[in-house]
């Protein structure tokens, strides 16, 4: 399977644009995901069949410790299939409050010499609303964990001032909590890619936020999204006040917005295009990890994220600190079996 992805389907499918093969992906993803003869045939070629690695995590059972990170599915098309892929849940999203164009295509650019992707997406989404009724008619798999991950809504039109923006978080939380649908939800305070900016990755902005959110009678686990190219004064800042408003955990973290880390910064785009994903995040999001458990100890469950690329760099992300993985570049440069090899990896490591 590794080899067919790699030496047939890979080369065909990166001669098309990314935006066209995402599409492609989720439209394909969806439609299998349908019926369940096609859901056991991608779980004959990728699923994760080996023993028990299930976790709980704040009280939730993933039925693997790795999740497809928020962005590639936004209006939770892919729910019925993921689970076929070794993945244990995926978070949806970003998600806004009204639906959202995102920005101006092309949404993605590959570097391929780079390992990553130029993300411009601009949390194009259909709105809560329609994820609400999407998720309500959509059946579940067991131990298939839905997160939702929150964001503000990208418009032009947006008011730019702090109080619309946390209005924005809170309509989404509220309605989605009220709904029962998702099983834990992420803030994601840091999307490089939005007209109104990162408003929230200020202590002071975030504590205008977090106070509001926890005002919201809410029984599920509620984590934030973290920046990754702020100084580790700012991170432990937001964490302290992550941890004043009883937040769970921390998702760390999102896009790298420095084109000058990456190894072949003439590949970039001469103007800033978006956030990249990918190897240029991998560093840094690992570094921040360990720097948290190291200050934070368990008190923050810990997403970790940026740059799986191999079941080497997912075990690395463990070792950092990190409870469960996410990721979504890695999936699409090494191909749909990755997952179902990270898992065979850790289930070596948890036999030891
Ligand atoms: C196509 C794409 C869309 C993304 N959109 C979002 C998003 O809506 N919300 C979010 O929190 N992160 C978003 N991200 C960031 C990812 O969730 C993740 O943090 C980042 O890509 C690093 O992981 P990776 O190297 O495994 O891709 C997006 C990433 C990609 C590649």
């Amino acid at each position: 399977m590794d080899t067919l992805y790699r030496r047939l389907l890979k080369p065909l499918l990166f001669k098309l644009s990314p935006d066209r093969v995402h599409d492609l992906f989720t439209l394909i993803g969806e439609t299998a995901g349908r019926t369940g003869p096609m859901r056991w045939l991608f779980g004959r070629a990728y699923g994760y069949r080996g023993r028990d690695i299930s976790k709980t995590v704040d009280g939730i059972r993933y039925r693997t410790p790795i999740l497809l990170s928020a962005g590639f599915d936004p209006d939770g098309r892919l729910t019925r299939i993921l689970p076929a892929l070794s993945f244990g849940g995926e978070e949806i999203g970003s998600v806004t409050a009204f639906p959202c164009e995102g920005n101006p295509r092309p949404h993605l650019t590959r570097l391929i010499r780079n390992k990553c992707i130029v993300v411009y997406k601009g949390l194009r989404n259909d709105g809560v609303d329609a994820l609400i009724a999407k998720l309500r008619r959509t059946p579940r798999t067991k131990d298939f964990v839905l997160g939702i991950s929150i964001a503000r809504t990208n418009s032009e039109d947006a008011w730019c001032d702090i109080e619309s923006g946390v209005r924005d978080y809170v309509e989404s939380f509220k309605k989605l909590n009220e709904a029962g649908v998702g099983d834990y939800y992420t803030l994601n305070i840091s999307c490089p890619n939005a007209f109104t900016g990162e408003t929230f990755i200020t202590p002071e902005n975030l504590g205008r936020l977090l106070p509001r959110i926890r005002e919201v009678s809410c029984e599920k686990p509620v984590y934030l999204k973290m920046p990754i190219n702020v100084p580790w004064e700012q991170f432990a800042q937001l964490l302290d006040m992550a941890d004043k408003n009883a937040i769970q955990g921390v998702v760390i973290g999102n896009l790298n917005k420095e084109y000058g880390d990456l190894t072949y910064p003439e590949d970039a785009p001469h103007e800033y295009r978006g956030g990249l994903s990918g190897l240029p995040t991998a560093k840094l999001s690992n570094e921040l990890i360990k720097k948290t458990r190291e200050k934070y100890g368990t008190r923050f469950t810990i997403m970790g994220v940026g740059g799986i690329l191999t079941a080497e760099d997912a075990m690395e992300k463990f070792s950092a600190g990190a409870d469960l993985i996410q990721l979504i570049t890695g999936m699409i440069f090494t191909g749909p079996s990755l997952m179902n090899r990270i898992c065979q990896t850790y289930a070596k490591t948890q036999a030891t």
